[in-house]
């Protein structure tokens, strides 16, 4: 984080605004309802590029002045985006080139947005030329606090697989190798015959008839997210040159599905950090994906960050858009407040009557004002008023878990032992017990500075290069306690299998090795000791040196370690070479955290959502009822509830649904 900070005061509130949809008569309106709501800051700007460049060079920012102007009058503050997430019609008919190819060889068509190619010579100039005119124009506007870069990287184009992208990726690995010996040496071209004697030769992963390389692939992602990434410093360098103060950003989404960006190398390129989070209809639970995505963003951040945007309601991209329950709406966005959320904003102000996303909440519903969301979103302004002490508190968790973009890709690409494997749904696992019993948790890079924790997981590291490796290694010998998932340390950097025994790179440290593995068929389950059974997962593990805390009971395996616990120099190191039952790996992970001296932030009844930010002066207790029973929670003497400005004595109760933000005396 830099000395740019955001100059709003307490916890910013608003939504995208998108004003140039409505005639101007409305705008009156959103003002006056702004204020009554409470909004502090609003991101504007965002899909405005058809309307200020009417063509090629000709440029009306007469409706922008007057909506920026407006803002200021109102003391609502602008998030001001660079419109380059949607190029205008005559863009593509001059530069037709510049539209994405896909997989298959289609070429896309305008007509929706972000349909351009990242490599695209053109589409860069163009946007950078209408950022040079917003910066110059807008630097010093007194409603502009930030800027917001483009909108969602890579959302709808994070790879294009055109001749021009092919051009980008060969000067990317030309990069990243030198010699196109070494790039065949890393990629295993001995295999299948695709040793490569021109760096011409070599394409995107187009399709083909059988798999292709797993490194081929694997470098294709880290090209197409920095492809992205370069846009986004571009626009950045542009902004900054011109208002050295303003802070940058552009909205993550770190969440369910998207996997495109390696957001360990976005993050330090930004101001700002901020994020997206949409609830998945399908998911029951989908307050523990917003405190996991929440935790995610935190330790990205290294610090606080900004909700960009939620949803008020329902949205439109799901096969079936749910609407919110009662109380959903004030503990989703407290939820991610809790998790370290400095900021919480909308899509979108005014629910669209036209468009693609017509049936997609807002702030402000097409019922208006007389309904459930507008009573909630003046509520949830009021709320986070009464919370503006807590802006700038920080999280402060004994636990990592070991998030890595690579990983992740490496372990979903095609031909795995098994096909079966998630990442996110793999960490999640883990993490969910951990949120149920009130745990903090950080995630971490496998190569970060580890030193502040007590325990650390990887529930998945089917990747992980020398350096990380060595690093997690080193974590457990120096008396740290580290748990590791099956399938991990199995692969290096280029995606090479590490020799010698299973699981590779942590065999030594776990004090197992592995000479084959049995990955169990969807709806197939193995039987542990202890009662509990296996999914998705086996593995012929052999001690050496660790003891055997569970074994398989039944299958091929039957009496062979499951999980085992090693002592490792001074730390202890777990391994679960199976995907638990929810409930046996509850109770693991419950062990694995005794083991390690963790406790829990506080302790609270089943279903209430427990955090902790800690600030200079209190620490900031965070409980959220996802139960249908008030519960009473105990505190600190001297507390005092937030939300109702209420003393606390001894305890709070939070209400079945509600939520309570308690300001304790700080604890050290
Ligand atoms: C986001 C996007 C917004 C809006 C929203 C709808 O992905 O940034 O512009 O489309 O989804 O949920």
């Amino acid at each position: 984080m830099t000395a740019r900070a955001l100059k709003v005061p307490g916890i910013a509130y608003g939504g995208d605004y998108n004003p140039e949809q409505w005639p101007e008569e409305v705008w009156a309106e959103d003002m006056r309802l702004m204020a009554e709501a409470g909004v502090t800051m609003v991101s504007v700007n965002i899909f405005s590029w058809a309307l200020l460049e009417p063509s090629e060079g000709a440029y009306d920012f007469s409706r922008l002045d007057r909506i920026l102007d407006m803002l200021h009058a109102h003391g609502i503050a602008a998030d001001l985006a660079t419109p380059t997430a949607a190029p205008p019609a005559w863009f593509f008919v001059e530069h037709p080139d510049a539209l994405p190819v896909d997989k298959d060889g289609r070429r896309l068509s305008y007509g929706s947005r972000q349909t351009f190619c990242p490599s695209s010579p053109a589409y860069r100039e163009a946007a950078l030329r209408m950022v040079g005119e917003l910066a110059g124009r807008y630097a010093d506007h007194p409603a502009v606090v930030m800027w917001h870069v483009h909108n969602e990287y890579g959302c709808h184009n994070a790879e294009c697989y055109c001749d021009v992208s092919a051009e980008a990726f060969r000067a990317w690995l030309q990069d990243r190798y030198a010699s196109l010996d070494a790039l065949n040496h890393a990629w295993g071209t001995t295999f299948w015959s695709q040793w490569y004697y021109d760096w011409d030769q070599i394409l995107p992963p187009r399709a083909t008839g059988a798999v292709p390389n797993p490194t081929h692939q694997l470098d294709w992602r880290r090209f197409s997210s920095d492809a992205l990434l370069s846009l986004y410093e571009a626009e950045r360098d542009v902004l900054r040159e011109a208002a050295p103060a303003t802070p940058a950003t552009t909205n993550f989404m770190v969440m369910y599905n998207f996997d495109a960006l390696d957001y360990w190398r976005w993050a330090p390129q930004l101001d700002i950090v901020s994020n997206d989070h949409y609830l998945q209809s399908a998911d029951p639970e989908s307050q523990i994906d917003i405190a996991l995505s929440g935790d995610l963003v935190r330790s990205l951040a290294g610090g606080p960050w900004l909700l960009m945007e939620h949803s008020t309601g329902a949205v439109n991209w799901q096969p079936v858009n749910r609407a919110k329950t009662a109380g959903e709406l004030r503990r989703n966005a407290l939820g991610h407040v809790a998790r370290g959320a400095d900021g919480i904003a909308y899509f979108q102000w005014r629910a669209a009557k036209a468009g693609a996303e017509q049936w997609h909440s807002a702030m402000l519903p097409h019922a208006g004002t007389d309904s459930q969301i507008w009573r909630d979103v003046v509520q949830l302004g009021a709320d986070l008023r009464a919370l503006d002490e807590v802006r700038g508190s920080v999280g402060a968790a004994e636990v990592a878990i070991v998030w890595d973009w690579n990983a992740r890709w490496a372990v979903e690409l095609p031909s795995q032992p098994s096909g079966e494997l998630h990442f996110q749904d793999l960490v999640r696992a883990w993490y969910e017990p951990l949120w149920r019993a009130g745990v903090a948790v950080d995630f971490v890079r496998p190569d970060a500075d580890l030193s502040s924790y007590r325990l650390v997981l990887a529930p998945s590291l089917y990747l992980v290069d020398d350096e990380g490796a060595a690093n997690l290694t080193a974590f457990a010998e120096r008396g740290g306690t580290l748990a590791v998932g099956f399938h991990s340390g199995m692969v290096d950097a280029n995606c090479h299998v590490r020799l010698g025994g299973y699981p590779g790179a942590f065999r030594e440290a776990l004090g197992v090795r592995t000479d084959e593995l049995f990955p169990l068929l969807p709806g197939e389950s193995v039987g542990l000791t202890g009662g509990g059974t296996g999914v998705l997962w086996s593995e012929r593990v052999r001690l050496a040196g660790a003891e055997a805390v569970a074994s398989y009971t039944d299958g091929p395996l039957s009496g062979v370690p499951a999980v085992t616990r090693n002592s490792h120099g001074s730390g202890s190191s777990w391994y679960l070479a199976t995907q638990p039952d929810p409930a046996t790996l509850a109770g693991l992970l419950d062990l694995i955290r005794r083991d390690a001296g963790v406790e829990p932030v506080r302790k609270a009844p089943e279903g209430v959502e427990v955090a902790l930010r800690r600030g200079a002066e209190a620490d900031y207790l965070f409980l959220i009822n996802h139960t249908g029973r008030d519960a009473e929670v105990a505190v600190a003497p001297g507390a005092v509830e937030l939300l109702t400005g209420k003393p606390a004595a001894g305890s709070v109760t939070v209400a079945a649904g509600e939520a309570a933000v308690v300001r304790e005396p700080r604890r050290d």
